[in-house]
């Protein structure tokens, strides 16, 4: 059974509660997003393996610790999923990059698949799938499918806010997969909405409506 990671840094819950506030403005939503991303990729990375290799600094030649196997793989979940996934690349600029567009269609609330693109040998590499929201889990649990269908064996879910509907649905589906977020919030509300949440993720980042 999977649980969750409460990711309970203060700086990240300094800026989460920004993020939630209504008045805060376009630009500071997407520049806090990015840097909980940081954050929350250094918490997420923190038991990647290391191997060792020669460099010379200017002084000494040395053995010094790199990170070992393949290369890792971010997977945001279109479109929301992009300003988390920005802030991961800050610290992998190495990283491959996935692509799932999923929309939730508003009276059924069941995700729509529109786009997938993803780096081809998925097997031997550590996949983060990104979204800022785990509310219903139903996108989330459709992309995690997707990715295991096309080899995905090691993968990691981070998001900013979970409701406890969606995480123990996420969990029951995908009990292989471990959830980081920065809080569980208290419920969802009869639109799917996160409760108190911030209110739609992708509308703030890029101000839609
Ligand atoms: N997606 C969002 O952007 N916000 C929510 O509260 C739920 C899903």
């Amino acid at each position: 059974m999977s649980t969750a990671t409460v990711i309970d840094h203060p700086l990240v819950q300094h800026k989460l509660t920004i993020m939630r506030d209504k008045e805060t403005s376009t630009s500071s939503f997407r520049q806090l997003l990015r840097e909980i991303a940081h954050l929350m990729c250094y918490e997420v990375t923190r038991d990647l393996e290391l191997t060792e290799i020669t460099i010379e600094t200017p002084i000494a030649e040395m053995r010094a610790p790199t990170l070992a196997g393949k290369k890792l793989v971010f997977c945001s979940i279109l479109r929301a999923g992009n300003g988390l996934l920005e802030g991961m690349l800050d610290l992998v600029p190495s990283a491959r990059v996935a692509h799932i567009g999923l929309y939730r269609d508003p009276k059924t609330l069941i995700p729509v698949e529109y786009y997938f693109k993803a780096p081809e040998d998925l097997e031997d590499r550590l996949i983060i799938v990104v979204d800022p929201m785990l509310a219903t889990a139903n996108s989330a649990i459709v992309a995690v499918e997707r990715l295991k269908e096309r080899g995905a064996k090691n993968l990691r879910f981070v998001c900013l806010l979970g409701a406890p509907e969606g995480v123990r649905k996420f969990s029951e589906a995908h009990p292989d997969v471990p959830i980081f977020t920065a809080a569980i919030d208290e419920k969802l509300n009869e639109h799917a909405y996160i409760v108190p949440g911030l209110g739609d993720a992708g509308d703030r980042m890029y101000g839609t409506k």
